[in-house]
């Protein structure tokens, strides 16, 4: 089986580096990873390939970053010579974003399989440019691989044939798992001056929370409530430290002596800043799995989460948009602990192994036709 695994953004290098570690090596499988370029920065890449053990890319497109239609098409373009030169059984892509659907769609019209590793995921905010890529992607999917059962409901309610759905667990908590203790030698509490337990790690970036002056200003507010009540360091996404600074908000945001704002930091040094954070705060979809399963506090500046089983089972608290409602759940957390979650079913560390038996069971089928009795 000839399988392209595709990576394009910083939260996919950690979904493709298991699979590409299970299936390398594998005598029945040809394993190749493209990187699109959706991410190129030295922080948002290239760092991780080092430290996640990546290989080089077989393949990189370098596409950049260009509006959501523009960068759509030059994947599509760029990813549709690449299998014109090369025959594919198998592209494999990860997670919601730009590269994600468009190489699916570039696979799909030329009917090479699509495995779409963590399938299923619906916040029901067709307003985020993610909700629109997971749809899409599954409704064009033939392997869907889920995280979490709540995602087969999703699938089946739109259609989805039951049989390619494979509920498997959560891949980038393989690489969680497998690199947990070598980020406890990282340095970043030193460098930062910070105390385990003393401090709040954020992350901010979704567009609806910083891409007009209106929500940079109430995401500034929030920040603000926190660094009252506790040092806080946000490492800044390069969207981020754009339109603060397009809204003359650094300024106001450096002011204050207990928030430090760093450049984005490698894989280990944030894993390290999670795992001893008194609580985190973010926007993001992954962190907010990711903080479920080192059972740290995660408050989520959003209306909704497409990762329900991180607030029903884990540690996770949907506060808003509302910098008060931020204040008191940040009160609730310091004062009680904040909630006591348990590691969701299947987020075991072996995740990879399991998409990899699915995948090969196909080749077997394949190779074997239909059972003549
Ligand atoms: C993308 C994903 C989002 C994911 C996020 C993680 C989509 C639709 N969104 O959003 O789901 O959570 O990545 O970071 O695919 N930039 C750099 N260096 C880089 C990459 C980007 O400076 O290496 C800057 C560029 O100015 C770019 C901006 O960041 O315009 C946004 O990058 P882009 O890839 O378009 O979207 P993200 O906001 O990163």
């Amino acid at each position: 089986m000839r399988i392209v695994l595709v990576a394009g953004a910083r939260p996919n290098f950690m979904k493709v580096a298991p699979i590409l570690h299970a299936a390398r090596g594998l005598g029945w499988a040809d394993v190749r990873l493209v990187h699109t370029g959706q991410h190129y920065d030295k922080k948002m890449s290239d760092l991780f390939f080092e430290e996640l053990d990546l290989p080089r890319p077989d393949i990189h497109l370098g596409v950049g970053s260009a509006s959501h239609a523009v960068q759509t098409a030059r994947i599509m373009e760029a990813f549709d010579r690449v299998l014109d030169a090369q025959p594919t059984d198998v592209v494999l892509v990860v997670g919601d974003v730009n590269s994600t659907i468009a190489c699916a769609l570039v696979a799909v019209k030329r009917r090479v399989k699509v495995a779409h590793v963590e399938a299923g995921l619906r916040s029901g905010d067709r307003s985020m440019p993610e909700e629109i890529n997971r749809v899409l992607t599954d409704q064009i999917s033939d392997y869907l691989f889920t995280t979490e059962r709540s995602a087969r409901d999703n699938l089946l309610r739109e259609g989805v044939a039951g049989e390619k759905i494979h509920f498997v667990g959560n891949v980038m908590i393989d690489t969680l798992f497998r690199h947990r203790e070598r980020a406890k030698s990282s340095s970043i509490l030193g460098r930062l001056r910070l105390e385990r337990q003393g401090y709040a790690a954020c992350t901010l970036h979704r567009p609806s929370n910083v891409d007009t002056l209106e929500a940079a200003e109430n995401t500034a507010r929030a920040l603000e409530e926190l660094a009252h009540r506790l040092p806080v360091v946000l490492p800044v996404h390069p969207r981020t430290q754009a339109r603060f600074a397009d809204f003359h908000l650094i300024e106001r945001l450096t002011a204050l002596p207990t928030l430090q704002m760093i450049e984005p930091l490698g894989y280990f040094d944030f894993l390290a800043l999670m795992d001893n954070a008194r609580l985190v705060f973010t926007d993001s979809g992954g962190i907010q799995e990711e903080t479920t399963a080192l059972g740290v506090p995660c408050l989520t500046f959003r209306e909704n989460t497409e990762r329900p089983i991180t607030v029903t089972e884990g540690t996770n608290t949907l506060v808003g948009v509302d910098p008060g409602r931020v204040a008191e759940v940040a009160d609730h957390v310091l004062s009680s602990g904040g909630p006591v979650g348990r590691v969701p079913e299947l987020w075991d560390g072996n995740t990879a192994g399991r998409i990899i038996m699915v995948l090969e069971a196909a080749c077997l089928a394949a190779h074997t036709g239909p059972d003549p009795t």
